[in-house]
């Protein structure tokens, strides 16, 4: 929506920036800790959710779960990001159910099944997986449904890079757990902190504003030790919650945010500010 040509404060209304009513929202990695938030606060704040997973993660149910609560048309779709037949036929299937795409969330992730190995173990299928999943299949959603949207009057892509693309692991917040951050994970990340750098520009012209959200620290239930390292390396002395995260997206995603494109939102708790 274009912005109204104004200096009124009066005319507008401020809350109104932040609905989402009737937009139709795709959020990869759905089910996930994130994504469920994600896909939550999409709902109350009136959007319609795609909800986009691995079939293991039966995206499906969660569409119907999400469809029963808010009374409002949800779909739930399974597939693997990183093949580019199945982001074409989610483009498929979301124009024959809702004929528009307003906005496209990339919260999808794979650290890779060996999580927590060293840097000299890593093989070369292991890397390969981690940045086809994280790197590519983000790219593969951003040139289907982004460019959808860029022909069709513009929308709004978040893209989630990780706190370690902005710095590096502080290997100290691993010392006496079984914890750890594996290099392939922090290089797809800045991949997708590059690419989402270089389609704001390459989009804007277009009315499709391309940003990024970083959450850091998201708390599932972590070990005690690593929680104890986690709150003497924060600023704010604490891991974040999923649903903490989710007030940067409906900001992102909505015109509240209409003059921002290419930003990184950190929600970090001031972690990389020291
Ligand atoms: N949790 C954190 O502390 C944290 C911190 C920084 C960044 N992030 C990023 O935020 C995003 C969400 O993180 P999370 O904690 O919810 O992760 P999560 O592991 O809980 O969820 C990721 C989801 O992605 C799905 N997925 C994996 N491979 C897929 C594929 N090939 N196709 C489609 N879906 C696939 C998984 O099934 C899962 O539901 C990720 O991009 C992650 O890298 C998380």
């Amino acid at each position: 929506m274009e912005p109204l040509r104004t200096t009124d404060a009066f005319a507008i209304d401020f809350r109104k920036k932040f609905e989402l009513g009737g937009k139709v929202i795709v959020v990869t990695g759905a089910c996930g800790l994130v994504g469920r938030a994600f896909c939550e606060a999409i709902s109350q704040f009136g959007g319609h959710v795609v909800a986009v997973d691995i079939p293991a993660a039966e995206p499906e149910k969660f569409a119907a779960v999400l469809e029963e609560r808010h009374g409002r048309k949800m779909l739930g779709v399974s597939l693997n990001v990183g093949e580019r037949a199945e982001v074409e036929q989610l483009k498929a299937t979301i124009l024959s159910n809702f004929d528009r795409i307003d906005g496209l969330v990339n919260a999808h992730q794979n650290k890779s099944h060996l999580k927590f190995e060293s840097f000299e173990c890593v093989t070369d299928d292991n890397w390969d997986t981690v940045v086809h999943i994280n790197l590519k299949g983000t790219f593969l959603t951003c040139q289907i449904l982004g460019s959808w949207m860029a022909e069709n009057g513009g929308g709004s892509i978040i893209n989630i890079p990780s706190t370690y693309s902005v710095v590096a692991p502080n290997q100290n917040l691993y010392k006496g757990t079984s914890l750890g951050c594996p290099a392939a994970y922090s290089a797809s990340k800045g991949g997708i902190d590059a690419l989402s750098r270089y389609l704001a520009s390459y989009w804007a012209s277009r009315k499709v504003r391309v940003n990024m959200i970083t959450p850091h620290g998201v708390w599932n239930n972590h070990e005690a030790q690593f929680e104890e390292n986690f709150a003497r390396f924060s600023p704010m002395e604490r891991l974040s919650y999923n649903h903490e995260v989710a007030g940067a997206l409906i900001y992102l995603l909505s015109d509240a945010s209409s003059y921002v494109t290419g930003d990184n939102m950190l929600v970090e708790g001031g972690w990389t500010v020291w």
